[in-house]
């Protein structure tokens, strides 16, 4: 979620940190910072903002002779999105910056606090720095400091922190978030950041540090704390780097699902509880009845979290377009919890919604990837999706995190409710654990949709159909293909077909049915019968062999629809994206589309 570089050598420090931060920009962030060391002094700049903000404080405030440096852009995920926020954080002498989310911070905070640290800001990453101090104040050795640090976090960490205490080291440590030291191309050296985009043209040999590792780098070179590590060679092509090597923005947003719906997790699943630091239980005081509002695929997280609240929390939820709510004349009763859905927080449409529900008296709770939005703003309550920045214009990770963020609030409703047993719940936390496990991309999967989508490249239209929440998932299957291949494609509930659209049935009729073994199987097999009985091309996604269909994607067997789901969905991306590369067309930018559509 957040950019990590860092500098040692006899270079322009603060040029490598500001040009390096400028190499991470594509990955998002709401505010930026630099803490440098020369002469056993530290200077530290912080901006909000676009990075020419940073860029002007140090340039008309720093000095140019710095031996070595730390600079971090942060995309919020604790605390908004303030100067004091960003990060280097500091203690008395030495700062730290980090990417990933500290799931004890709490406790530490508390800790420190009573050990007299004083701190300054809302964030996790604070109490890293003070944590340090206060273990090498005792044991005055920063090395042991430093490994006594790591020991204590839990979550995900990468770290790189400097110290007046040692003014010629960079301690770093690698934990869950990416972090990459590389050997500069002049000598003595080090190169630190979060991928590779900064390092191309500087550096040639690189460590891509796995979980776990750590060590400390000086202008002599760098020592790790373990063997765990082994050299690699930095691709030449910043585009490539930017895109991590995967095609399109589009396609490397699909393969990062796992790793952010692990972020999206992080401190909020306990091992019998879910935990959300940013609302609190008393929000569903009082509350009879959620009322879900959002545009396009946001709509469609909000449509299958309708099922999981009725059927998790026991709350009536019904979910509105937010284009058409604005003009219906809505009737709203205080007692009902108005729930919006954004990834961008600046969807015109549903900005109003959340206006006009204010404006009624309602409590409202905005579930959101950019913080310091419009909509993060004006709402009571908000739950952000830690998703990262999203390129592609057609969105993905943003509604995993999204549907992941409210079938965590079904179960904390639920609990909070007590109608939900215990058993059940923790049966519904193992389903949570399990979906990173699902997002994970199997190759024979990718190559699936590879060849199938050679046969999907004309016909009279595509339909999607499913039940329960797999019928949200059909509709933004269908999205998701017209979005990026301009093929027509509905989403529809396969109960319907038979009422009317079964007319259409022929063999230039493709449909792909999802068909889900945990959840209505049997139903959905019959619904899928007869179109294949009116010789209609299927192609169907389900664990289960169905020898009916003319094609079929395979998925794992698993013992909850909600893994089947992430499965599905998965397939359903990289069908839409393979036959769109097909077709020739921009998979990351879609003609006709803006990823915010900030106009009615
Ligand atoms: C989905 O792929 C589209 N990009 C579009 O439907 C989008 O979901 C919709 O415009 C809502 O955007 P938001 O989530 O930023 O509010």
């Amino acid at each position: 979620m957040c950019g990590i570089v860092g500098y040692i050598g006899k270079n322009d420090t603060t040029k490598f940190l500001l040009d390096g931060l400028k190499e991470l920009e594509y990955r998002g962030y709401d505010s930026a910072g630099i803490a440098v060391l020369g002469d056993k002094k530290i200077d530290v700049f912080k901006a909000l903002g676009k990075l020419h903000n940073l860029e002007e404080k140090v340039n008309t405030s720093s000095s140019k002779d710095y031996e070595l440096g730390i600079g971090h852009t942060r995309w919020a995920t604790h605390g908004q999105p303030t100067e004091l926020n960003a990060h280097p954080h500091l203690g008395e002498y030495s700062y730290v910056v980090h990417n990933g989310i500290i799931e004890n911070y709490k406790e530490l905070k508390e800790e420190l606090i009573n050990l007299g640290h004083k701190f300054v800001s809302q964030t996790d990453t604070e109490v890293i720095v003070h944590l340090f101090e206060n273990y090498n104040n005792k044991l005055n050795d920063t090395t042991k400091a430093f490994h006594s640090t790591i020991e204590r976090l839990e979550g995900a960490f990468s770290i790189l922190l400097i110290t007046k205490a040692e003014p010629t080291k960079i301690f770093f440590f690698k934990h869950g978030s990416p972090l990459i030291v590389a050997k500069g191309n002049d000598e003595n050296e080090v190169l630190f950041a979060s991928s590779d985009a900064p390092l191309i043209g500087l550096a040639n040999d690189v460590v891509y540090l796995e979980d776990g590792v750590g060590g400390i780098a000086t202008t002599e070179g760098i020592e790790f704390f373990n063997n765990n590590y082994s050299w690699s060679t930095l691709p030449t092509s910043k585009q490539f780097a930017q895109k991590n090597g995967f095609r399109f923005f589009m396609e490397k947003e699909i393969y990062e699902q796992s790793d952010v719906v692990v972020d999206c997790m992080l401190g909020r699943l306990s091992d019998n509880e879910i935990l959300f630091d940013e609302i609190d239980k008393s929000l569903i005081d009082g509350i009879n009845e959620i009322k879900i509002c959002a545009c396009g695929t946001s709509y469609h997280s909000g449509l299958t979290a309708s099922y999981l609240f009725e059927r998790l929390s026991k709350i009536k939820c019904n979910v509105e377009i937010a284009s058409e709510f604005r003009y219906k004349d809505p009737l709203l009763t205080k007692d009902t919890l108005f729930v919006v859905i954004s990834q961008s927080g600046e969807t015109a449409d549903t900005l109003e919604a959340l206006k006009m529900a204010k404006v009624a008296g309602l409590k409202t709770l905005v579930i959101c990837n950019v913080d310091n939005s419009s909509m993060t703003r004006t709402a009571d309550a908000t739950i952000l999706t830690r998703a990262g920045i999203e390129k592609g214009v057609a969105s993905t990770k943003a509604f995993t995190t999204q549907t992941i963020v409210l079938w965590m609030l079904a179960l904390y409703f639920g609990k909070a409710k007590n109608v939900l047993t215990n058993d059940k719940l923790s049966e519904e936390l193992h389903a949570l654990r399990e979906v990173p496990k699902s997002l994970i991309i199997d190759d024979n999967m990718h190559e699936k949709t590879k060849r199938l989508s050679k046969r999907y490249l004309h016909g009279h239209g595509f339909f999607f159909i499913g039940r329960d929440v797999f019928f949200p998932l059909a509709l933004e299957g269908a999205l998701k293909l017209k979005e990026i291949s301009y093929l027509h494609a509905e989403g529809y509930p396969a109960g319907e077909m038979k009422h009317g659209p079964i007319a259409l049935a022929d063999p230039e009729l493709f449909t792909i049915a999802l068909m889900p073994q945990n959840l209505l199987y049997d139903k959905i097999k019959s619904n899928v019968e007869e179109l294949s009985a009116r010789d209609s091309t299927i192609c169907s996604i389900s664990p289960l062999d169905f020898d009916l269909s003319d094609d079929f994607i395979k998925i794992n067997e698993t013992d909850h629809y909600m893994l089947e789901f992430f499965e599905m969905l998965i397939a359903l991306q990289l069908l839409s994206m393979e036959i769109s590369v097909r077709l020739g067309n921009d998979v990351d930018m879609p003609r006709n589309l803006a990823k915010s559509v900030t106009v009615e």
